[in-house]
């Protein structure tokens, strides 16, 4: 597994595998690597030649300092991971690598960026598409893999993709969850035993919804899904919502053919997303 730390030494690596037509992957992290990042990997080996894995803890996506401050970084172990996964390049820049100078990012990324993590995290997308971007641009891939638990950010990724007409493939890969149904996160290690076992809510009133998606209303769903958190202590609920999975407006035609289900809530200190297709 090379480790590259540079723009030039990474396109001196990648461009002549490229001109012999090997077909190149990438998966963006931002480290503290579990099992949700190892099918990530795993899944772009079955469709490329080379896999690029990039680390790296972009600051302008954060809309609180400390939360960029206490962001995990075990880089030993992550390394470990990715070596045991088989993975063929990381790409672990610094930051002045990658805004070597202040830089104004802003582009349209469509009505949906203002909508659920949009509106709790103002300016979160610009900053997640402006990173997303430069590795993009520094790595050329063919086909590049995240995760569906941040099921917005796929879709601000696809739309900056549109965009600058990049020709780029976007996978969404499914949700790994612990066995108990917790989504993996990286922040699931600021997660107290209490709030571990609080967290299981998330998905448990999403598997409801799930569940119940065809004898019930939507309203009726929304509200026993909001019920079963709201009851739970420790949990502090931000938006519950069944979304058009284009748009991210709130759904009511049970017929369209792309609904998903929504949660975010801070469970003790920490914020946690999850979702689940519906249809
Ligand atoms: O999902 C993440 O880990 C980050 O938002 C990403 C896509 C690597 C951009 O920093």
């Amino acid at each position: 597994m090379k480790v590259i730390n540079t723009i030039a030494a990474l396109k001196s690596l990648l461009e002549p595998l490229k001109l012999t037509q090997q077909k190149i992957a990438l998966v963006p992290t931002m480290g503290a690597l579990h099992k949700g990042h190892v099918s990530l990997i795993k899944i772009a080996q079955l469709q490329a030649d080379v896999v690029v894995c990039s680390i790296f803890v972009n600051p302008t996506q954060f809309t609180d300092p400390k939360d960029l401050e206490k962001y995990p970084r075990p880089l030993e172990h992550d390394m470990k991971m990715l070596e045991d996964a088989g993975c063929n390049v990381v790409f672990m820049p610094s930051v002045t690598e990658m805004y070597p100078a202040p830089e104004e990012w802003h582009i349209d990324l469509g009505p949906a960026e203002f909508l659920l993590e949009g509106e709790f995290r103002r300016g979160h997308y610009q900053g997640v598409t402006q990173i997303v971007k430069k590795l993009f641009d520094a790595v050329n891939p063919d086909v590049a893999f995240f995760g569906q638990k941040d099921f917005q950010q796929v879709l601000m990724i696809k739309n900056m993709v549109a965009h600058f007409e990049m020709p780029i493939q976007i996978v969404s890969c499914p949700i790994i969850r612990e066995d108990d149904g917790l989504a993996m996160s990286s922040r699931n290690i600021h997660l107290t035993e209490a709030d571990r076992k609080n967290a299981l809510v998330l998905s448990q009133a999403l598997l409801f919804v799930k569940n119940n998606f065809s004898s019930l209303s939507v309203p009726q769903l929304l509200e026993e899904a909001k019920k079963l958190i709201n009851e739970t202590p420790g949990v502090e609920l931000d938006y519950f919502t069944i979304a058009n999975g284009e748009t991210l407006l709130p759904e009511v035609d049970k017929s369209h053919h792309d609904i998903v289900a929504l949660v975010a809530a801070k469970v003790g200190q920490t914020r946690l997303i999850d979702n689940m297709i519906l249809r």
